[in-house]
């Protein structure tokens, strides 16, 4: 059953977390903000004018699409709004609707070592097989383009990609991003760029996205969401831009999945563009605090891990040091527990540690196989969340790692 489908970790953490009272969660990639007024008022808006009782045109409301085309304008990004982009119903929506569009049964999609858990999934539903490439974690979790080269064959259809990525938070270089272009155009790949944390880059960092080599518009699939930029992961929202040769493909099975994206959301989305750029500031000033918030603690844990300070994003991926990795090979979970595991879950040390976490210090984060073989051995934690979530998750920790190892 090497290609089943099974339940995202990160949701399955949420879920066997919600059967414990009194949890604090670092698991999901939920910002602990509300959605900006402005977005609400809108949506309230287009529900009282009666805008939002009916389905859209499948591709979305012309009124956002007008306002994508000219935002991705402004990052020098461009696609025509009539033809070749389309709304939907959160960005792993546009993923699967695009792997199901491209891609047929048996084909290789390459995706990176570690990455977001649900690209598995995606990439399963259409009939694909999802191929990992290692991540270098000496160099700050940069692509090793030459390891990714060897793993393309006759079968390998597509590379996604999250950049910045998550669990890791890097922000791939512009000449890593042409490397990998050129790499696509002489093996004729598609490229899927997710880039919903484009705008949580943190130290000056310059984001160059794959969508500005214009030269090669036919072959990438540029995705965005509005789910983290502007919290609102509960509204079901985000797009894709490409080429119009590869949209008039995608816009069918869409138009098949979901027929078009939350309407309401849809009104909600454009007010985000057009008036909710202080409140992305303001969201992005508090992740780059909490980052150094979370750095602090980790530091306090530093006899058992160590890590990469994140340049983006909001999550950190410690790895576990050799003493804590001794410590784990002997420790033993409680029989309910051992029994509901998958034998992937028994061998796993980061799924071991995790559930422990949450049993004993009642802490949901997530393990590192999560996002593959590479991510083994590290725990995500995600910094979006609450100051006092954050602080209370690192009060626990100190308490377990002090009286149980
Ligand atoms: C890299 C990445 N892509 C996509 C998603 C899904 O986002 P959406 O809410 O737009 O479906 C997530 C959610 O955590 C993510 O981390």
């Amino acid at each position: 059953m090497k290609n089943q489908i099974i339940l995202s970790p990160i949701k399955e953490m949420e879920i066997r977390s919600a059967e414990i009272s009194g949890v604090v969660s670092l698991a999901q990639g939920v910002p602990s903000f509300d959605t900006p007024e402005c977005i609400k008022r809108r949506a309230i808006e287009a529900i009282s004018e009666g805008r939002s009782a009916r389905y859209s045109l499948s591709p979305g409301i012309l009124e956002l699409r007008e306002a994508i085309e000219y935002s991705l304008a402004r990052e020098n990004i461009f696609y025509d709004f009539e033809k070749e982009i389309i709304v939907t119903a959160g960005s792993i929506e546009a993923i699967t609707a695009t792997l199901l569009a491209l891609i047929k049964k048996g084909d290789e999609v390459l995706i990176p070592d570690p990455t977001y858990t649900s690209y598995q999934s995606a990439i399963k539903t259409a009939g694909g097989i999802p191929v990992f490439f290692p991540l270098d974690e000496q160099k700050d979790w940069a692509f090793d383009l030459q390891e990714l080269e060897k793993k393309i064959n006759s079968k390998t259809r597509a590379i996604l990609f999250c950049n910045p990525n998550n669990p890791t938070g890097t922000v791939y270089s512009r000449e890593q991003l042409a490397y990998l272009i050129e790499l696509a155009e002489r093996h004729n790949l598609y490229v899927l760029s997710d880039e919903v944390y484009r705008n949580f880059v943190y130290d000056d960092l310059d984001f160059f996205s794959l969508a500005q080599f214009s030269a090669f518009r036919k072959r990438i699939i540029h995705i965005f969401s509005f789910s983290k930029a502007y919290a609102m992961t509960g509204w079901r929202v985000a797009y894709l831009a490409t080429d119009r040769s590869l949209a008039e493909k995608i816009l069918p099975i869409h138009d098949a999945l979901v027929t078009c994206a939350p309407v309401v959301s849809q009104w909600g989305a454009l007010a985000a563009l057009e008036m909710a750029g202080e409140d992305l500031l303001f969201f992005k000033r508090e992740f780059l605090r909490r980052r150094e918030l979370i750095c602090n603690e980790m530091e306090n844990l530093k006899n058992w891990f160590s890590f990469v300070r994140p340049s983006s994003a909001y999550f950190i991926f410690p790895r576990f040091k050799e003493g804590l990795l001794e410590k784990l090979k002997k420790l033993k979970l409680p029989e309910k527990i051992e029994l509901s595991l998958r034998p992937d879950q028994k061998k796993s040390l980061s799924w071991r540690l995790a559930l422990d976490l949450l049993n004993q210090a009642k802490v949901a984060l997530v393990p590192g196989s999560a996002f593959g073989k590479v991510g083994e051995n590290h725990l995500r934690l995600c910094f979006g969340r609450s100051d006092e979530d954050i602080k209370k998750t690192f009060t626990r920790m100190r308490k377990y790692f002090n009286s149980y190892f």
